[in-house]
């Protein structure tokens, strides 16, 4: 007995002793251990195991040693917050450091970053990182990852950077960066010396100048070159052929001019060269065997007939050239292409007849010709794809066929499938896998920057990525149970997105190791996609579910679970609560910013772009305008408002513009400029107002539209603008407004909710086509929220949805209303709200359906009463009450709107795609001086005051 306790306590000893030994004799380098400690006490939610002063010995979650020394650092999407600071360089050792993710990362990068020699990759996506990229980084030797997209870098690409000549992977792209692309130049280093360098990788920054010939030799072993979305002038460079390995190039949306000569890029299988100042002939791309995907739209070349390589080019999957000036019928024999997928050939002089056959491709998914000038199509049956010929001649004389009709949208379904089980719902924030299991999904978004395919309706391409992918993940023995992909949806920037849900093995949530492995995969490129995919970037959300939880992985009781899980969800919503305030804190600070600097808000934003993603719209100077407008002289004033003044101007090609110019020191919409512009930005629909550009220099807010000559609706139904609006033309009017309404809910991407639809809203232009104005209020339909909005009440009182006014919660259906009122508006010629009275309210009770024109004579405005068809203003009337129906469910979508006032129109003998013979020429007495649609004072958002309305008394 006494034997065996001494002997027990002897063993307890000498546990003891070890233990202390072992503590003694930690393994990490001191300089490694000091560097760490020291980065812990500024960083934020680092991993709760890093304590103890043996980070190599005991496992510090998201540090790797080798021996004594620390050499990498993983730390992705684990909600770290702080700065880099220098005392990273003690980590000498150190050979990969990625803090991929976490977005309150922020503030510069030190200087003395230069000093980590053995570093071969620095991954820093999708962070919250600023100030210039130190050229220090030139020093690196051994750098070959280098990924620094989706901060908020300023200044210039360092010419140092040239100095690496390990680096395999630069990725500069989705930050700030101004000035030129640096080139060695005898004495200093420059981005040619790059040749082991396979990607460039600089797009949506704003670097300006020319792209220098001397960025390319024949040396280089570039494969993707990626510098869309800057501010790049003068001509491609013809030396860009000499880089034979190029696969994808995008210089979409700068302004280069040329090019000479593009059919030595052999080896290009994605061309974007959208959105330039291209002149002259054509390019010729004869012999780009390799050619998949060509976007040449919106550029200004001089009209060419269609080119033969249309039909030759044998890899092609997508021929996209919209407002190109291509001209004369299209070779039936290109559609036999066979990998072609999509034809986008919008806005251009395509005439005679369409034929497509005689074996056209079995991929093909849509043939979009809008708005040419063909006039017959020999249809084959049993066609599988989509065909739009809308705006052509042959519509004009028979709209009734399909392809005279915008197709039904139908936005292309992919979700990886469950294995063998149904969806069953799930607690907490868990998601059921396809697996079938609930669990925390590590989620986030892919974006494939230049695919090669445009078939998104295939859902065949993805399954193949989704196998590719689990098959990847799983051999690089990632703790994963499996993956989804879901909603393929392009993005302005032309970039295919993807969701990305992975699931945790085992348990129910990743631990933070897990998390980082699966973040560094993806920021460092381990994981490599199909070809077809082509370059790609990852951008996570964050994950919070580590918190509370992982007590639940160690014991296995239920009760444990659930506690700890409550105690989670309990931390989160504080942290929810937390951030709520936080938020509306910063938002105050924010409007107290915007008070003394109205543009702030252009920079405040790093992590959504801060400047505007345009498509096609100009940014001008204040210079530029002040030229246009001859000083803003009065002459040129064409009408004011609470928001401003407005100018007629004409740009130098010739093109009538309205300036629409903020009252200098005036705050107001500054918010809803950016919005506007925004929007504005990417619509393009005959009957949506088109934005030209806009200016945000030297202290001013303008927008730059296309001039409407007939001004407002509004101006035209209370006599103001000496324009009669006979019945057959309000039917037009209504047709037109009601088509762009549907656009912007429909076809737009994305969706945009328009919330200030009334008849100050609407322009007419020489024609009277309608044509949807104003976009400060608008809302885009972005994925999270589909269906409905929760927001602030805006729009303006007599077209409020009383739905909406109700609950807050905006959907489509609230512009169906205030379109409806804007229908009373042409049946009666009476405002909204006038004296008083709603017309709405009005026209229910005077309503007698069993009497001619519904007993409404009085009402109705005498033009409209005189109607040589009463049984079409009946049916007017109809869809009109259908469409004010309270609960807004009830009420018609905006498409069938459009097909029932179509059909009235067609009922009453009419031809609701007729172009009005007459424009405003024949219309004398057109009063001078009359206020200018872009006058209107929409911008006056009524957050919360909906007494009056004032828009209306000024008749
Ligand atoms: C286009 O290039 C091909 C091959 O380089 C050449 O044969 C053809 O004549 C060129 N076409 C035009 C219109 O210049
Ligand atoms: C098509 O357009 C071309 C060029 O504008 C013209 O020369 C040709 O006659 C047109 N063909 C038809 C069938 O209208
Ligand atoms: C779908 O994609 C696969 C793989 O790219 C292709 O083989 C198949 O022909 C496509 N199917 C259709 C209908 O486009």
């Amino acid at each position: 007995m006494m034997a065996g306790k001494i002997h027990l306590s002897i063993l307890l000893l000498l546990a003891a002793l070890l233990l202390q030994a072992l503590d003694t004799a930690a393994i990490t380098d001191t300089d490694d251990l000091a560097g760490l400690q020291a980065l812990k006490s500024i960083w934020k939610n680092t991993p709760p195991n890093w304590e103890g002063s043996d980070p190599c010995g005991l496992g510090w979650e998201g540090i790797s040693c080798a021996n004594t020394r620390v050499i990498s650092i993983t730390l992705a999407t684990i909600n770290l917050s702080g700065q880099l600071s220098s005392d990273i360089v003690k980590i000498s050792e150190l050979q990969t450091l990625d803090l991929s993710y976490n977005k309150e990362m922020t503030g510069p990068l030190p200087q003395a970053i230069g000093d980590m020699k053995k570093l071969t990759s620095l991954i820093l996506v999708g962070c919250g990182f600023s100030g210039p990229i130190p050229p220090s980084i030139g020093s690196l030797q051994q750098l070959v990852h280098l990924s620094l997209n989706s901060n908020g870098f300023i200044g210039g690409i360092p010419r140092k950077i040239g100095k690496l000549s390990h680096l395999y992977w630069l990725d500069l792209a989705d930050n700030k960066l101004t000035g030129t692309i640096p080139v060695s130049n005898g004495t200093s280093p420059g981005l040619d010396m790059l040749l082991k360098t396979k990607h460039f990788h600089f797009g949506g920054n704003q670097l300006s100048g020319e792209i220098p010939s001397r960025l390319f030799n024949s040396n280089m072993t570039l494969i993707h070159l990626l510098l869309e979305n800057n501010k790049l002038t003068g001509d491609i460079p013809s030396t860009l052929g000499l880089v034979k390995a190029l696969e994808v190039v995008r210089l979409d949306r700068n302004s280069l001019s040329g090019p000479e000569n593009l059919n030595n890029l052999t080896h290009v299988q994605e061309l974007f060269l959208a959105t330039n100042k291209l002149t002259g002939v054509l390019p010729n791309l004869t012999g780009m065997d390799s050619l998949n995907y060509v976007d040449l739209s919106n550029n200004s070349f001089d009209a060419t007939d269609v080119p033969p390589w249309f039909s030759s080019l044998q890899s092609l999957t997508s021929l996209i050239m919209e407002m190109t000036q291509v001209q004369g019928p299209l070779p039936s024999s290109m559609f036999g292409l066979p990998q072609l997928q999509t034809v986008k050939l919008r806005y251009n002089r395509i005439n005679g007849t369409l034929t497509i056959g005689p074996n056209p491709s079995s991929q093909l998914q849509l043939i979009d010709l809008e708005d040419n000038f063909i006039d017959a199509f020999t249809q084959q049956a049993g066609l599988h794809f989509q065909i739009i010929l809308v705006g052509n001649l042959i519509c004009h004389e028979d709209e009734t066929q399909s392809y005279c009709k915008f197709p039904e949208q139908s936005a292309p379904m992919y979700t990886t499938p469950l294995e063998n089980c149904n969806p069953q719902p799930c607690t907490e924030d868990r998601v059921f896998s396809p697996s079938c299991k609930c669990a925390y999904p590590y989620m986030g978004t892919l974006f494939f920057r230049a695919p090669s395919f445009s078939n998104y309706g295939n859902s065949s391409i993805f399954a193949y990525l989704h196998k590719n992918m689990t098959a990847s993940f799983k051999s690089h023995g990632l703790p994963i149970d499996s993956i989804s992909l879901s909603n393929p949806t392009k993005n302005i920037d032309n970039y295919l997105l993807l969701s990305l849900q992975v699931f945790p093995s085992g348990q129910d949530h990743f631990n933070r190791t897990g998390i980082s492995s699966i973040g560094f995969m993806l920021s460092n490129q381990t994981y490599k996609p199909p070809k077809e995919y082509g370059p790609f970037y990852f951008i996570a959300n964050s994950y919070p579910y580590f918190i509370g939880l992982q007590a639940s992985s160690k014991k296995s009781s239920s009760g444990i679970i659930i506690g700890a899980a409550a105690g989670g969800s309990v931390l989160v919503l504080l942290l929810l609560m937390a951030g709520v305030y936080a938020y509306r804190q910063r938002k105050r600070a924010d409007t107290a910013d915007r008070r003394n600097d109205p543009f702030a808000a252009w920079d405040s934003n790093a992590n959504s772009g801060g400047v505007p993603q345009l498509k096609g719209a100009k940014s001008f100077s204040f210079e530029e305008l002040k030229r246009i407008t001859n000083n803003f002289s009065e002459l040129n004033d064409v009408g004011s408002g609470g928001y401003g003044k407005v100018y007629r101007g004409t740009l130098p090609h010739g093109q009538l513009i309205a300036i629409k110019r903020a009252q200098q020191g005036s705050m107001q919409g500054g918010l809803e400029f950016k919005t506007e512009i925004e929007l504005l930005s990417r619509v393009h629909h005959k009957n949506v107002v088109s934005l030209v550009g806009f200016c945000f220099d030297q202290g001013e807010q303008m927008l730059v539209y296309e001039f409407i000559a007939n001004g407002t609706l509004k101006d035209s139904l209370s006599g103001k603008s000496g324009i009669r609006l006979d019945w057959m033309r309000r039917l037009k009017i209504a047709l037109g407004a009601a088509r762009g309404i549907q656009y912007l809910h429909d076809l737009a991407n994305p969706p945009i909710i328009h919330r200030d639809i009334k008849s100050n809203n609407i322009l007419l232009d020489e024609r009277l086509n309608a044509k949807v104005a104003d976009f400060g209020l608008s809302k885009p339909m972005n994925e999270p929220e589909r269906g409905h909005v929760t927001t602030q009440v805006k729009g303006t009182m007599g077209y409020l949805d009383p739905e909406y006014y109700m609950t807050q919660q905006l959907t489509e259906k609230s512009d169906v209303y205030s379109f409806v009122v804007l229908l009373l508006e042409l049946l009666t010629a009476r405002s909204p709200i006038e004296k008083g009275k709603y017309i709405v309210r009005e026209v229910k009770q005077a309503m007698d359906t069993g009497k001619e024109m519904y007993n409404l004579e009085g009402i109705l405005d005498p033009i409209v009463a005189s109607s040589p068809s009463p049984r079409s203003v009946e049916r007017f009337v109809d869809v009109a009450l259908r469409c004010v129906h309270e609960s807004g469910e009830s009420r018609p979508h905006m498409s069938e709107v459009v097909k029932e006032i179509e059909n009235i129109m067609e009922a009453a003998g009419y031809n609701p795609n007729a172009e009005s013979a007459s424009t405003s020429a024949s219309y004398e007495g057109h009063s001078k001086g009359s206020n200018h649609p872009y006058s209107n004072q929409s911008l006056f958002s009524y957050g919360g005051n909906y007494t009056s309305n004032s828009k209306f008394d000024s008749t």
